[in-house]
């Protein structure tokens, strides 16, 4: 898959409205991050240090807990929240480089910021004075998509795609009651398109392992809707937002799903 990658390229609407096209291929680089701006920490302060304790927790934290961990470090006012996740159609060994290159990173990404939410190649992470656990954003970071591969028969696939998404969305948040579910679901489903060919999509969707069926609901119900607007006939489509990730593949190219240990 790997060296198909450059083909995948990454959208996001800055505020502005504008579309903004990256090529990926750097997998430990932010897309788009959310960086708070006011309320800045400084240097050497509690704060930074309780980060830094934080960062260096959450990593092995997550590789301990099947790719999922939250965590806090410090007392009040200077208590850093901490969350991250993996991606399951990213392998093993791309989710632990990804959440220790995250965590490394931080201050990087978002130098003094108090707050910050990133989506990566193969994780999530997030840190905040706030506590949010619990609490869904379906803010969607990037969109991600095959540059010109389209199906032949739009219509059919829409429907198709909107039937398994749908499904899984209400399997990711039943997921969400047992942490060995991992809060997601995949699957499959066929469909006969215009031309008579039999075609397949494959489907996941993934909510972080904090939220309850509510707001797993919650998250994916945006995502799955931005799928319709964003893609309208692309064999390749993936929404990553700071509580939840959905992913389709006409014909199943780019989705192999590889289970935590
Ligand atoms: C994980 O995926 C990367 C990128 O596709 C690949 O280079 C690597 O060989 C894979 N590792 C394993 C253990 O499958
Ligand atoms: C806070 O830090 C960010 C990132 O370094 C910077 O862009 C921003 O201007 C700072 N804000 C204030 C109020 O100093
Ligand atoms: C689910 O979580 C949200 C946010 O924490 C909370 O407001 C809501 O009451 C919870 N719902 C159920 C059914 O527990
Ligand atoms: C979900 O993915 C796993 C791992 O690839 C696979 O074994 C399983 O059959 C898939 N589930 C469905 C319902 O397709
Ligand atoms: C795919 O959708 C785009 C946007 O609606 C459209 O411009 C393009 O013609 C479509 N391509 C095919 C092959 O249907």
């Amino acid at each position: 898959m790997s060296q198909h990658n450059f083909f995948v390229i990454a959208m996001t609407w800055l505020f502005t409205g504008t579309i903004v096209l990256v090529v990926l291929g750097q997998p430990y680089t932010a897309y788009y991050p959310y960086c708070s701006n006011t309320d800045n920490y400084t240097m050497a302060s509690e704060y930074q240090v309780n980060l830094v304790s934080l960062m260096s927790d959450l990593p092995q934290g997550a590789i301990n807990n099947r790719g999922f961990y939250t965590s806090m470090a410090g007392e009040a006012p200077d208590r850093v929240y901490g969350l991250t996740m993996c991606y399951v159609d990213r392998n093993w060994t791309q989710c632990q480089d990804c959440v220790r290159a995250a965590a490394a990173g931080v201050q990087q990404t978002c130098p003094f910021s108090r707050e910050m939410e990133a989506c990566y190649d193969a994780c999530i992470l997030r840190y905040s004075n706030v506590p949010f656990f619990s609490v869904a954003d379906p803010t969607t970071a990037v969109y991600m998509f095959l540059r010109s591969s389209v199906v032949s028969d739009a219509p059919s696939m829409v429907a198709a795609r909107q039937t398994l998404m749908s499904q899984l969305a209400a399997g990711a948040a039943a997921a969400e009651s047992s942490p060995q579910l991992l809060g997601l679901a995949n699957g499959s489903v066929g469909y006969t398109d215009s031309l008579g060919a039999q075609q397949v999509i494959y489907g996941l969707t993934q909510c972080t392992r904090d939220l309850n069926a509510s707001e797993c609901t919650r998250c994916l119900t945006e995502t799955v809707n931005d799928l319709s607007s964003t893609f309208p006939n692309d064999t390749y489509g993936a929404v990553k937002a700071y509580s939840c990730y959905v992913v389709y593949s006409v014909g199943g190219d780019f989705l192999t799903i590889t289970l935590p240990p």
